[in-house]
């Protein structure tokens, strides 16, 4: 059975009504030809309130299917999701999906406001709030650009910004960094990190970076291939603040091996 064959190393924490995000018995199958195509094959987890928490695993292992669920976008075959403690409803978390969604016909400063719109915060107020963050960003002096004039990195961090500006205590990110460069990527996880510690949000990411993943989190969930499980769920301990040079840590170099392993399938 999946369960059975979940490992949990260095603990885990109970599923509770209590948690930001609670994820229980989920599985999903679309249709193909005719057949049914399995996706998610009873996941489990939680995300206490506050926790940053990662998904990583093979591509076509249901990553993206699982944030969608989680976000109200799908619905599971089975299984319950919930959220703050109560049943899951669409618009109670910020979703970034992993595509980039932005309004062409928009520029970037109105594109990173949508969310606050929608919610109902005058455009003047919103634009003040993004203008701040696209400095942060390095995003200054493209406000009024539209999305077709941008680089896919800099798109990226538009839409980054549209899922944080759009609050709520739940942050559902798709590979948000996938496009950046090196450098980008670790200045936009410093921020991400920043951001965590003073808003207290719950962050559930999904990366096929697990350096990314083991500089973010509290913890790691890695699925296996189609259909996805959860094969190992990891409890982070490596001290807060990090950064970038602690990957040539001991600890960190032990830790991204054995969370290489499990992607793999090496079982210990
Ligand atoms: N709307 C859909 N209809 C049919 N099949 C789908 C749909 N969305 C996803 N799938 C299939 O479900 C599987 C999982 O897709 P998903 O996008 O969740 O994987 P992923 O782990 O996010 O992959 P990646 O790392 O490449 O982003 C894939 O085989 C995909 O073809
Ligand atoms: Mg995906």
């Amino acid at each position: 059975m999946a369960r059975e064959s979940t490992r949990t190393v260095q603990g885990d924490s109970a599923v509770t009504d209590a948690a930001a995000v609670g994820v229980v018995g989920l599985s999903k199958a679309y249709a193909l030809h005719s057949t049914a195509l399995p996706v998610l094959q009873d996941i489990r987890f939680d995300a206490a309130p506050g926790a940053f928490v990662s998904v990583v695993g093979p591509s076509g292992s249901g990553k993206s299917t699982l944030l969608g669920i989680i976000a109200g976008l799908e619905e599971p075959d089975s299984g319950s999701v919930t959220v703050g403690g109560t049943a899951r409803r669409l618009g109670a978390v910020a979703y970034m999906p992993q595509a980039d969604t932005l309004l062409p016909w928009r520029t970037a400063l109105d594109n990173a406001i949508l969310g606050l719109e929608v919610r109902g915060t005058p455009r003047r107020e919103a634009r003040a709030q993004a203008r701040e963050l696209f400095a942060v960003a390095g995003l200054s002096g493209f406000e009024a650009a539209y999305p077709s004039a941008l680089s896919g990195g800099m798109r990226q961090r538009v839409a980054f910004l549209r899922t944080v500006l759009t609050g709520g205590s739940v942050l559902l990110l798709d590979e948000p960094f996938g496009a950046l460069d090196a450098l980008t990527r670790s200045e936009m996880h410093e921020w991400l990190l920043g951001l965590w510690e003073r808003l207290s949000v719950t962050v559930v990411l999904v990366t096929h970076d697990v350096e990314e993943a083991l500089l973010l989190s509290d913890r790691v969930l890695v699925l296996s291939p189609r259909p996805g499980r959860v094969v190992l769920s990891y409890e982070v301990r490596l001290p807060r603040p990090r950064h970038r040079a602690m990957t040539v840590s001991e600890a960190f170099v032990r830790d991204k091996a054995l969370l290489l392993d499990a992607i793999h399938g090496v079982v210990s």
